[in-house]
């Protein structure tokens, strides 16, 4: 699946319109709500923060909790992600394995760090559940969705924990 150019420039602006109303963590889901409500093929997105050398989950929205609230810089794709400092799609995650299962449904996953003055400070995780669900057109618009996150991630880490 792909997100054309025609789909891409209005959900930017409409992520500019939630980041001017919102910040930290409200913001982050918000966005992630958006995201999945916007494009079909995104069934479960969250956003992760590097903490230490974990990474915590911030905000998510999708039909089903994680466990994987939690996760060691060396575990996992999203682990991945960050060790590597780039974006990380995999076509079909049972062929993976570096996967950790969250959900029976998911078949693809695609990993896009987020940035703040050029450190890694979290990633935009997303789920699929068809093979192949995640191509170049999803990787650009993420990570131009990624670029525009670093700083709701960075207060989100200064607000209180998740009950
Ligand atoms: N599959 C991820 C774990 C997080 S869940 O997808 C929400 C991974 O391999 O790191």
């Amino acid at each position: 699946m792909t997100v054309p150019p025609r789909a891409s420039t209005p959900a930017l602006l409409q992520l500019d319109a939630i980041l001017d109303r919102l910040s930290g963590r409200q913001a982050l889901a918000e966005v992630c709500r958006f995201l999945r409500h916007t494009f079909p093929h995104y069934p479960w997105v969250g956003v992760y923060r590097v903490e230490g050398t974990d990474l915590v989950l911030d905000a998510w929205d999708g039909a089903q909790a994680t466990e994987h609230t939690r996760i060691p810089i060396e575990r996992g794709l999203c682990g991945q992600a960050v060790r590597e400092g780039r974006s990380v799609i995999v076509d079909d995650v049972r062929t993976d394995p570096n996967y950790l299962a969250c959900f029976l449904e998911t078949r693809a996953e695609i990993v896009v760090p987020i940035r703040e003055e050029g450190r890694v400070v979290g990633e935009i995780d997303i789920d699929g559940n068809t093979v192949n669900a995640f191509d170049a057109t999803d990787r650009r618009f993420l990570e131009t969705v990624a670029a525009k996150l670093g700083p709701a991630v960075e207060r989100s880490g200064a607000e209180l924990p998740l009950g």
